[in-house]
């Protein structure tokens, strides 16, 4: 039996970092499950196939290796703006899905992040958060991110680019974002790394009490 953390939210709201935190404080296994998208991406970009067949793109997702997934390779924004696309495709995601809930079941826990996680990924779930903070503050975050890495960037931009990301994750039909109905709401526009993780940690604690 496996113990997991359902974590959900649009991009840049921080459930990367604090799935990592959980992670690493429980000694559970982590799935950022955005990367399974964006390997199933970057596997079509490479092979110079077409991102609209979906007979094509689930045959490479189901391929997709998920103990080589490495964010670093997988980080351009094209590979995210290409991952956005095939995450619209039903076989796509009946494919990582599989993948993703045989990753779930690892002893003794997990803890898997992403946008259906709740919903559609692990309904039963023991523990679900919906990790959110305004579009504003999440711009801000990656804006900082990119120049802080060196890079150059345009806040005007990187904020119609989030405004973008959350249209198409929020409106497509196959498992749009939303917060499971027992889910756990965390605002982190005003919250520390520090302050999230505490709160997820009172709220794993309980339950792991039951
Ligand atoms: O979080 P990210 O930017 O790495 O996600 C890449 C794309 O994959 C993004 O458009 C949302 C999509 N995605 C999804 O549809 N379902 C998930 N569980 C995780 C990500």
């Amino acid at each position: 039996m496996s113990f997991v953390v359902a974590i959900d939210g649009p991009a840049a709201a921080g459930k990367g970092t604090l799935a990592r935190r959980i992670a690493e404080a429980y000694g559970f296994h982590h799935l950022d499950t955005g990367l399974t998208y964006r390997a199933t991406a970057k596997a079509l970009l490479d092979a110079g196939l077409p991102l609209d067949d979906e007979g094509v793109a689930e045959e490479v997702a189901r391929d997709i290796d998920l103990s080589g997934l490495d964010r670093a390779v997988l980080a351009r924004h094209e590979i995210g703006e290409a991952a956005s696309k095939v995450a619209v495709m039903t076989p796509v995601r009946r494919a990582l899905v599989e993948a993703q809930r045989r990753f779930a079941a690892k002893a003794p826990g997990t803890v898997l992040d992403g946008r259906d996680i709740g919903t559609v990924v692990c309904p039963a779930a023991p523990v679900k958060l919906y990790v959110t903070a305004s579009p504003e503050v999440r711009a801000r975050r990656r804006y900082d991110e990119i120049v802080a890495g060196g890079g150059t960037a345009d806040y005007a931009a990187v904020f119609a680019d989030v405004k973008t990301r959350d249209a198409r994750d929020m409106g497509r039909a196959d498992s749009p974002l939303r917060p499971a109905a027992d889910a756990h709401l965390l605002d982190t526009s005003e919250m520390s790394i520090e302050a999230a993780f505490s709160a997820a940690k009172s709220i794993i604690d309980a339950a792991l009490k039951q």
